[in-house]
């Protein structure tokens, strides 16, 4: 519906729908591998068969005589880059053809590039490589006596003069127990893809990206590049969930390859390419350690961590991250080690460290739990952190216990029987658990733009990037209630660092990061507005002070009198005008508190005794992540978070080959991920209240908490219908049959 400019309307406090729902389901919007710049070659990448070795020579000659090929590039004929060895932004390794030497299975060794992709992907067929093998290391869990700390460790390990192991002493349960999760694939239905074309030395990509800003500076820095001659566009992405907030080898491969045939160049990874190359998360192995006082008060925490790295790069999953801050104790200490294997680099993937973290701290808060004869909740309340334990520093906001208390009366938790395989339905066995959900809020400068368009239209752009989460409707949205102009009058713009800058989506942080900066644009509209109105005959404002006019409903009003003009009047008369805003993070908040976002998340499973298989059958979850910017699109980030969470524990594992140290279950068929039948009813409930000392707008980020927590519940939900506690994810079938001695020695 269009607005009538000349009535001011009551505004939409948020939209009804994703601002960019219409384009998606007309099928209009343009992902990265659907832009066809005239004359575009298709590459498909080549991939060594070997996990370690050097290649000796390759034969090229039967796949150059192909039909349709136009080049084959591999490290014996590719240009030289200037620097070989990039590490911006994310410190990626990337295998740009520079080098004869293997590092893992799976590496990019070669690029073919034909006419049609079919030609280039039959070509590559046709290339032979000889290698000098060498023995790669492909066992984790015989090499963890080997762990080492990471070389350039992301948090170094505290200084304790002894107190902690003096505090041990004092507890009066301890509790001890190791627990695993597995390498897991990100999976996004748009697989990876990447146009690239010059002009002279000016680049242009077309990438499915969660950082435009960071390729722009690896594609610059890889090919010593003024910044201003790369562009990067991504105006849609189809999930990326942190394997896309890196510019892994394909994109200046992508590059490469256009500079050298002089044409376009399309390069799109299909779906056994995403296991490797690009980022999965690490494998561990958790050792969790619990003292507590008679009262059920944590005395010492400890959670050591070790888990699979790359040679090639460190990549620290976190896991312990949320044990430094979520449970009050004054000894915590956590440490990660790592034990080096030939493998690919591993990456952020949803929540790293708390994805992984959670389910074994919060299976360990459960067992002490059943040890201790307390009901779970109860363990966790006494624990409540007031503060943050680790940091020792307060919190912007904290509302857990209220999500607890909803969550646990919306579940019906207080009918629950703790003991183990009390409950069934038929001939299934019936268990509840719950856990704790966390993930940090974080944060970063980002920059807006808006242009007041003579037709009363108005472009808000930034620079970030909407990755399914809503970044479009939360920027459309932030114009709509500073402004009060109807959504329909709102254009929004991102994915292209011909806009002002902003940062990587990953994080949970587009939102209160590029929020608060479209909030800035719109305050310096109003400025800009007031000052040319004051100065011009042929507004009812003239003669007025600036400071009493301001922005409503669409209409500059004075707060002095009754004089108002449509905000588009003002454009119609002085042309387009443009301003821009930027926002950043409060530093005195950032140095003084501690943010993070909360929840509680409770699991109802079923499981047949006989087959093994486990069911969830409903999710009840209730969230504090500051105020709910946009309904639609936070609840279904959570919801969606969650699924992820069913997954975890139930599902998704990659299984690495040990001799040839290459994915075997590289698809969909056999990485399972939750299908509709895997997915119950979910019941996610938000709090809702702001928290303006994070952001102006009170929001903190939604992206990754959701999967936190989940794996935690439903494990122990597992253990309350069955009395088997599954300490190894994924919890599969195989494993939920096996004896008490099978399961204590697997
Ligand atoms: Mo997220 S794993 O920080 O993209």
């Amino acid at each position: 519906m269009m607005q009538d400019a000349s009535t001011p309307t009551q505004h939409p406090q948020s939209l009804p729908t994703r601002y960019d729902a219409r384009q998606k389901v007309m099928g209009k919007a343009t992902y990265a591998a659907e832009f066809n710049p005239p004359e575009t070659l298709y590459a498909w990448m080549i991939q060594s068969t070997i996990p370690k070795g050097t290649i000796l020579s390759v034969d090229t000659s039967a796949a150059e005589h192909a039909s349709g090929v136009v080049k084959v590039l591999t490290c014996f004929n590719a240009p030289k880059l200037p620097k070989p060895k990039i590490q911006p932004p994310a410190t990626r390794f990337v295998s740009l053809l520079q080098t004869p030497e293997v590092h893992y299975n799976g590496e990019p060794i070669g690029l073919v590039i034909a006419k049609t992709l079919a030609e280039a992907q039959y070509a590559s067929s046709l290339v032979t490589f000889k290698y000098q093998a060498e023995k790669p290391q492909l066992d984790f869990e015989h090499h963890l006596a080997e762990a080492r700390m990471p070389k350039r460790a992301n948090t170094p390990p505290k200084e304790d003069h002894g107190e902690k192991e003096e505090a041990w002493k004092r507890a009066v349960t301890v509790f001890e127990q190791t627990y695993s999760t597995p390498f897991q694939t990100h999976n996004p239905l748009e697989p990876h893809a990447t146009v690239a074309f010059w002009v002279g030395e000016k680049l242009t990509v077309y990438n499915s990206t969660q950082y435009v800003s960071g390729d722009k500076q690896t594609l610059a820095k890889t090919f010593a590049l003024p910044l201003e001659n790369v562009h990067v566009i991504c105006p849609y992405v189809g999930g990326g969930f942190g394997c896309k907030g890196s510019s892994w080898s394909h994109v200046p491969l992508a590059a490469m390859a256009a500079k050298v045939v002089g044409k376009p160049v399309k390069l799109v990874l299909d779906r056994q390419q995403m296991f490797g190359p690009v980022g999965y998360r690490p494998r561990t192995v958790q050792k969790i350690k619990l003292g507590v006082d008679g009262d059920g008060k944590f005395v010492a925490i400890k959670h050591d961590v070790i888990m699979s790295t790359a040679r090639v790069e460190d990549f620290v999953e976190p896991s312990a991250k949320q044990t430094d801050m979520l449970y009050a104790c004054k000894n915590i200490s956590t440490s990660h080690k790592m034990v080096d294997m030939d493998i690919g680099v591993g990456t952020f993937q949803r929540a790293p460290g708390e994805a992984s973290g959670t389910p074994a701290l919060e299976s360990a808060l459960d067992e002490l739990a059943y040890k201790l004869k307390m009901d779970p909740l109860e363990l966790r309340l006494r624990n409540y952190a007031e503060i943050d334990p680790g940091k020792q520093k307060r919190f912007t906001a904290k509302h857990l216990r209220e999500a607890y208390q909803q969550a646990a009366e919306r579940f019906g938790w207080s009918k629950l029987n703790p003991e183990p395989g009390s409950m069934r339905d038929g001939n299934k066995l019936i268990g509840w658990g719950m856990a704790t959900a966390t993930y940090p809020a974080n944060r970063s400068a980002a920059g807006a733009v808006l242009r007041l368009m003579p037709d009363g239209k108005i472009m808000v752009g930034s620079g970030t990037q909407d990755i399914g989460t809503g970044t479009y409707t939360v920027m459309a949205q932030t114009v709509v209630e500073e402004l009060g102009v109807d959504v329909s009058r709102v254009d929004a713009k991102l994915g292209d660092t011909d806009l002002p800058k902003a940062p990587v989506s990953g994080g949970s942080q587009s939102t209160a990061s590029v929020g608060p900066a479209v909030k800035a644009a719109c305050a310096q509209l109003k400025l800009k507005l007031a000052t040319l109105v004051v100065d011009d005959a042929a507004s009812p404002h003239h003669g007025a002070q600036t400071g009493d006019l301001e922005i409503k409903d669409g209409f500059l009003v004075s707060t002095k009198s009754s004089a108002h003009e449509p905000i588009a009047e003002i454009a119609k008369r002085h042309g387009e005008i443009e301003v821009k805003g930027e926002a950043e993070p409060n530093e005195d908040v950032k140095k003084g508190m501690s943010a993070h976002s909360w929840g509680a998340v409770f699991a109802e499973v079923e499981v047949d005794e006989s087959s093994g298989m486990v069911k969830v059958r409903r999710v009840v979850a209730t969230y504090d992540i500051g105020r709910l910017i946009n309904k639609t699109t936070g609840t279904n980030q959570l919801q969606g978070g969650i699924v992820w969470g069913i997954g975890f524990a139930l599902h998704e594992e990659s299984a690495l080959d040990k001799v040839y140290g290459r994915i075997s279950n590289e698809n969909l068929a056999e990485y399972h991920v939750p299908v509709n039948r895997d997915v119950p009813e979910i019941d996610v409930t938000v709090l809702d209240i702001p928290d303006t000392k994070f952001t102006p707008q009170g929001g903190r980020g939604i992206g990754e908490i959701g999967i936190t927590g989940v794996a935690g519940a439903i494990a122990n939900a597992v253990f309350h219908a069955t009395g088997k506690r599954i300490r190894h994810f994924p919890i599969t079938p195989d494993k939920v049959l096996m004896t008490p001695k099978e399961s204590a020695e697997a």
